[in-house]
């Protein structure tokens, strides 16, 4: 009887330390210093800022661009403006994609543009090193920037679902501003003064 006692209590205690030294082991250590590998993220950054700015943002920010379109001919003046359910479905899908892009060009991480790659217009727009050294040396601006662009796609986005061509339209020239105002910081700051009153599109 003695003897059952004891092996019974020698099996809680012994349970007990392994309940002990199971939580020990599930308790979320953080990752050893130095350990670059343990401490990265799940992501991949894959494409350039460069890639992002071709395939997610220019894309999408031309469809709304040309969404509202007035159109002057001999034969007389076309409006052009989203009317079906499927014309406002596809600016949605555009205006998701640049609110979203806006996340890609926040990650640490991310290069400019492809090693070896070179400024189409040298000294007009900066060469890929000069913005990433930008870039470092003002993060608090690159990230202002997207901010920016981040509202005034949340501003497009708004407009779509309320089906309001007129601030669609005052949305559009808001997205062209947060487009503008980081590339006269960070890609053609020698044109800086010239851009500031106009309207220049890039890739328009
Ligand atoms: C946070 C900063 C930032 C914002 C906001 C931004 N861009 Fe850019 N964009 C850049 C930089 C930097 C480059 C230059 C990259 C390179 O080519 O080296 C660039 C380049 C481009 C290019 C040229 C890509 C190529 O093929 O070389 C296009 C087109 C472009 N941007 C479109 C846009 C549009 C449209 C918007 C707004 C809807 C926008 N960008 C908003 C930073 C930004």
């Amino acid at each position: 009887m003695e003897e059952r006692v004891e092996i019974r209590r020698a099996a809680r205690a012994l349970t007990a330390a392994s309940v002990v030294a199971y939580a020990g082991a599930c308790r979320i250590e953080p990752a050893p210093r130095g350990d670059a590998e343990a401490a990265a993220p799940p992501y991949q950054i894959t494409a350039t800022v460069e890639d992002i700015m071709r395939s997610l943002v220019d894309p999408p920010a031309d469809a709304v661009w040309d969404a509202v379109v007035t159109e002057v001919t001999a034969a007389g003046v076309t409006e052009h403006a989203p009317s079906t359910e499927e014309d406002w479905a596809a600016l949605r899908r555009s205006a998701i994609a640049l609110v979203e892009s806006t996340n890609l060009l926040l990650m640490p991480g991310r290069r400019i543009a492809a090693e070896g790659s070179r400024s189409d217009l040298p000294g007009v727009d900066l060469e890929p090193e000069q913005i990433e050294a930008l870039r470092a040396g003002n993060p608090g601006a690159w990230t202002q920037f997207v901010s920016g662009l981040h509202a005034s796609a949340l501003t497009v986005l708004d407009a779509v679902d309320r089906q309001d061509v007129e601030a669609l339209l005052v949305a559009g020239d808001g997205l062209d501003l947060a487009c503008e105002n980081c590339h006269t910081t960070f890609w053609y700051p020698s044109l800086a003064d010239s851009t500031a009153e106009s309207d220049s599109r890039p890739g328009a």
